[in-house]
């Protein structure tokens, strides 16, 4: 069996790394990888945003199943490419993908099946825009409409934030993804990322998931892909658990009523409100870093459930978990999120990687020279698994601290929101 994972971030480090302990024993390609990957795959250096390119590989290297990591190849019809020469694909159509590659997309679904969000209008010039503004006052969110990597949104707090945000916008910041600005009515409460496999008729949940979108501590600073993650999260208690279950479930009925086969990852990403969640965007894909905890929960074989995805017989599938506690923490180059210098050594990632219940997950990292460099923004993923939170915190930050590239940088708070829930500190 040979399976090939598009992307090369500490998502798909995490995913090869649940594939590789399959009783499968798949032989795996990782496009482009990274230097994590490189031990667990043969890394393929092709540029993943061109879908025809990653087609006329398949043809020349068959492949029984491509697991599609990032956005950008599903907007682009990835998976079309591939149904038309017959090989499954984990990750939906372009169709189905407009749920995360537009946000207008996304809100008219919600509002045509009734999913509970914030309430938004879409413009396209910077005169309604403000004029909007003006008439609606702060705090208020500001997002470009197109894919910008997580990093096209402003939670504005005043009307100088918002109207800069626009601005930044309309002046090309986000290049075409924000030609058109949707702004958003500001919601309040914990956020909380809840991921689902679906082969778009069964929806299997995974678990709950909290992410930290701002760079600094304290959820401080400028948004960002994503900081670090810990599961499970103390603030979904059943009944809002259910809630959001139900809601990906009615998204996928809503999608497919609408002539959309939906199969692979939907992600929901919820902010628990005072009047329940309420979905803040749809991602169609696996989160990065949500990603890096949930995963090595899995006890089920992740090759088997993948096929079932891709092939529509998800129902034959049921879901096992660990009952433990993972805590991961993102380091990341100096200047992240916005400019930072590449190809600094890296020292420490294999003693980390002793700590007990620890894996590293590459994200930007690759060889030079037979050396660990930084390669992106995010470098490492350091995950730790354990029974309690507490221990898994521990570990995470015990191993963090044996690892050292110049201008690194991390949060220290993941999972301190979870501790505090349980009133463990
Ligand atoms: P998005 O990429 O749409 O998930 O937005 C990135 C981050 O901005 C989210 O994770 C939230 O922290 C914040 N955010 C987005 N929309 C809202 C909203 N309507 N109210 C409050 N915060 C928001
Ligand atoms: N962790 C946020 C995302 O994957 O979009």
């Amino acid at each position: 069996m040979r399976i090939l994972v598009i992307g090369g971030g500490g998502r798909e480090h995490a995913i090869v790394s649940a594939l590789s302990r399959s009783a499968h024993k798949p032989e795996l390609f990782c496009m482009p990888g990274n230097g994590g990957t490189a031990e667990l795959a043969e890394n393929v250096e092709i540029d993943i945003e061109d879908p025809a390119t990653i087609v006329a590989w398949v043809e020349a290297n068959p492949v029984d199943l491509v697991v599609v990591g990032p956005e950008v190849p599903l907007v682009v019809g990835l998976a079309n490419l591939l149904a038309v020469i017959g090989v499954p694909c984990f990750g939906p159509k372009a169709a189905g993908a407009e749920i995360e590659g537009s946000k207008i997309f996304a809100k008219d679904l919600m509002e045509r099946h009734g999913i509970p969000t914030a309430k938004a209008e879409a413009f396209d010039t910077k005169e309604d825009a403000l004029a909007y503004l003006d008439a609606h006052g702060a705090p208020i969110v500001v997002k470009a409409d197109g894919l910008a990597a997580g990093k096209g949104v402003t939670v504005a707090m005043d009307m100088e934030a918002a109207q800069n945000a626009v601005k930044s916008c309309f002046e090309g910041e986000f290049g075409e993804a924000g030609e058109v600005v949707v702004i958003e009515e500001y919601l309040e409460g914990s956020e909380c990322s809840l991921l689902a496999f679906t082969d778009g008729v069964t929806v299997l949940p995974m678990l709950p998931a909290q992410d930290h979108k701002r760079a600094y501590d304290g959820d401080e600073g400028p948004n960002t892909g994503g900081m670090g993650v810990y599961t499970p999260v103390p603030a979904v208690d059943d009944a809002t658990l259910a809630e959001m279950v139900s809601i990906l479930e009615r998204t996928v009925a809503g999608m497919a009523s609408e002539g959309i086969d939906y199969r692979g990852v939907l992600y929901g990403g919820f902010i628990l409100t005072a009047n329940g969640p309420k979905v803040l965007e749809f991602n169609a894909r696996f989160g990065d870093p949500e990603t890096q905890v949930v995963l090595p929960l899995l006890k089920t074989d992740l090759v088997d459930v993948m096929f079932a995805t891709a092939e529509k017989r998800l129902s034959e599938i049921t879901l096992e978990w660990s009952d433990d506690a993972a805590v991961s923490v993102v380091l990341a180059s100096g200047g992240y999120p916005g400019s930072y210098t590449k190809e600094i050594p890296i020292d420490g990632v294999a003693e980390a990687g002793e700590v007990p219940g620890v894996t590293v997950f590459h994200a930007g990292t690759m060889l030079k020279d037979g050396s660990l460099v930084t390669n992106g923004g995010r470098v490492l993923n350091v995950t730790a698994i354990a029974p309690t939170m507490a221990e898994a915190r521990a570990r995470a930050y015990e191993a963090v601290d044996t690892i050292n590239f110049l201008g690194m940088e991390f949060r220290t708070d993941i999972g301190l929101k979870a501790l505090q829930a349980l009133g463990e500190v």
